[in-house]
């Protein structure tokens, strides 16, 4: 499989014969195209996350569809999510979260590797995700985040330490979350706005088996737990007392 960008001066030759980008403008996707000298064949596939993450460039290790679609599952991600990401790497995981949360949420990724963040802001931007990604250089391990947005969910892809910063991170949103959820209550009786339980987020570390292609490294993700509608009196009563 070959990402190509379409000029109409170029040709793509491979063993399977030689491919005019001319020949393949306009054609629709799923396209069988047979090649110039009709030695074979291809598919002009529509670009996908999935498809990305088989062909992106290895700037780094990279996240596969198994870890991928773990934690996007296990983090309720969804359109309108807005989610902190570390480290951009070369940007497999971001594409699939970018699709995941689009057309509202927004993705934060952070990577401290310069060379590395410009060649993914430019993938994001030639793959029409900037309106929904915000990519910053950054040493979060030294700098922390920056951010001042609440975020629903957080995933690390880079070494453990940073786990710490993570979960002080999401606590202080969740209190300020919880907060703002209280005052929309008071002032609106009419209906109950989600409120957050002040456990501290569950974390959760996933090595990938042995079988299943995937990162090798730890994979850290948070998120805040949903509480259910009789929880919240529960919680109200505990922090009257407190
Ligand atoms: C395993 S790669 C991430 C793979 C990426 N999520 C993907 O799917 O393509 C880890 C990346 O985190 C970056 N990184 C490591 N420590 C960091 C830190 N403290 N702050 C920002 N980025 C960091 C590294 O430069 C590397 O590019």
């Amino acid at each position: 499989m070959t990402p190509l960008v379409m000029d109409p001066k170029l040709t793509y030759n491979n063993k399977f014969g030689t491919f005019r980008h001319s020949d393949m403008i306009g054609k629709k996707y799923g396209t069988k195209m047979p090649s110039h000298n009709g030695r074979g064949f291809m598919y002009l596939l529509h670009p996908t996350p999935e498809l990305w993450t088989l062909v992106v460039p290895h700037r780094t290790q990279i996240l596969y569809m198994a870890d991928i679609s773990f934690i996007t599952t296990y983090l309720d991600l969804k359109p309108g999510s807005i989610i902190l990401e570390s480290g951009t790497g070369s940007g497999s995981f971001s594409h699939s979260l970018a699709r995941t949360i689009a057309p509202n949420g927004h993705l934060y990724t952070f990577e401290y590797h310069e060379e590395r963040a410009k060649a993914a802001k430019q993938d994001f931007e030639r793959h029409g995700l900037s309106d929904i990604t915000t990519i910053e250089c950054r040493d979060v391990y030294k700098d922390g985040f920056g951010i001042t947005d609440l975020v629903h969910a957080e995933v690390h892809t880079i070494p453990i330490y940073t786990v710490k910063d993570a979960v002080s991170k999401i606590k202080v949103q969740q209190d300020k979350k919880r907060k703002r959820s209280e005052e929309e209550s008071s002032n609106s009786k009419a209906a109950k706005s989600p409120k957050i339980k002040q456990d501290p987020p569950n974390l959760y570390v996933s090595k990938t088996p042995t079988e299943a292609k995937g990162h090798t490294s730890y994979l850290t993700f948070a998120t805040f737990l949903p509480v259910l509608d009789d929880e919240v009196e529960i919680i109200d009563k505990v922090n009257e007392l407190d």
